[in-house]
């Protein structure tokens, strides 16, 4: 048989062979890296409004309810965001020409929403509900962050699939008496830092089972 290849051909094959499995592997590990990363995640990243809204000011400072402006969050899926009118309640007294109120008072002329960005949403695929999660005492610190002290609002957690499971594994820790979960600042039980106690008697009590909770038609339906 006429040799086609030099044997040294072999030697380049196998060289070839061992940088591309390298980089394979590196590849994959700078996409895991880039792919839990917050430039990816948008984790942290404040997003620019049509208006400059400050949860820092309306929460932290006028001490303003979650439920005064998302006042669906306890009863459906989504939280839902204010209309006009809710602004206006208080900014037809307050900063009435106000520059930076133009879009808010434009909207309300001519009742269309304001074209807030979104800053949490999931991807289409996952099935989420608000409800639930407020009903079992699950607070929206624990998704959203310190809501209250941020001037333009961003995602404080990832939102990714790990994110989810690692409280559906175990959630007790990080329940808490349903009538404190919009609290910002609440401290926990001083006589049971670690909130097992409670945590395991509302897990008892709602008969909450991990163990189903990260099957995977729980939020992929
Ligand atoms: C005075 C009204 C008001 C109050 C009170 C308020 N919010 Fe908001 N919230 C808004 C408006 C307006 C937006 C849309 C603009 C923005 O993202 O900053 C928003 C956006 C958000 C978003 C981002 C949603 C998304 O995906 O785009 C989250 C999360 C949120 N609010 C959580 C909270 C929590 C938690 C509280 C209570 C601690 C709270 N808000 C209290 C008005 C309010
Ligand atoms: C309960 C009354 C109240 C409601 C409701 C309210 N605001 Fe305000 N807002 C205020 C007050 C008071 C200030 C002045 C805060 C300051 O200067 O400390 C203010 C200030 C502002 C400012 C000026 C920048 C800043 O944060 O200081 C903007 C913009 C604003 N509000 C937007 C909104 C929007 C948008 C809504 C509706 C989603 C809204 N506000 C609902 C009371 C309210
Ligand atoms: C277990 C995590 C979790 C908790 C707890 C939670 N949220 Fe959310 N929130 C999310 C996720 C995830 C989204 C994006 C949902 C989507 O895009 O389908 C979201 C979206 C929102 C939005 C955007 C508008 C909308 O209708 O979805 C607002 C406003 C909001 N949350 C407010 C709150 C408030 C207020 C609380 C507490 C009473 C709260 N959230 C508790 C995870 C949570
Ligand atoms: C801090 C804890 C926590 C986080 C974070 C969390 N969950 Fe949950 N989730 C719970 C608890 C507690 C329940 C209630 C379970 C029950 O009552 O059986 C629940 C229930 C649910 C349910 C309803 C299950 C059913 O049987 O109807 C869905 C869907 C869900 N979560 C989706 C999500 C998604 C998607 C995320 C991430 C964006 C998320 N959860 C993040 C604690 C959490
Ligand atoms: C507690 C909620 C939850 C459960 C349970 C869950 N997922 Fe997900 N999954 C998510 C969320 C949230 C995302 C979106 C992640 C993002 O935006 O990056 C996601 C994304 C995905 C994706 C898209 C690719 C990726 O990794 O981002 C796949 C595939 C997937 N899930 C498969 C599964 C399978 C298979 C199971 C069961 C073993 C499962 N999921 C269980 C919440 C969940």
């Amino acid at each position: 048989m006429p040799q086609i290849f030099k044997p040294s051909a072999d030697t380049w094959l196998r060289t070839f062979a061992a940088v591309a499995a390298l980089g394979l592997i590196a590849a994959a590990l700078f996409g895991a890296g880039v792919a839990r990363s917050d430039w990816v995640t948008r984790a942290g990243w404040p997003v620019e409004q049509p208006v400059p809204f400050s949860h820092k000011h309306h929460v932290g400072d006028l001490g303003l309810d979650c439920r005064y402006c998302h006042s669906d969050v306890e009863e459906g899926r989504y939280a839902g965001l204010p209309s006009s009118h809710v602004c206006i309640t208080c900014h037809s007294q307050l900063w009435t020409g106000a520059e930076v109120l133009e879009p808010v008072r434009a909207s309300f002329a001519e009742n269309r929403p304001i074209a807030w960005k979104r800053v949490a949403a999931l991807p289409e695929y996952v099935y989420f509900d608000h409800h639930i999660h407020v009903a079992r005492g699950v607070p929206c610190v624990e998704c959203h962050g310190r809501i209250d002290e941020m001037p333009l609002t961003w995602r404080a957690k990832p939102l990714q699939m790990r994110f989810c499971i690692d409280c559906h594994r175990d959630p007790a820790p990080r329940l808490r008496p349903v009538n404190q979960v919009t609290r910002m600042d609440w401290t926990g039980w001083a006589s049971d830092p670690a909130n097992r106690g409670f945590g395991e008697r509302a897990m008892r009590r709602f008969h909450i089972q991990p163990a189903k909770l990260t099957d995977c038609n729980v939020c992929h339906r």
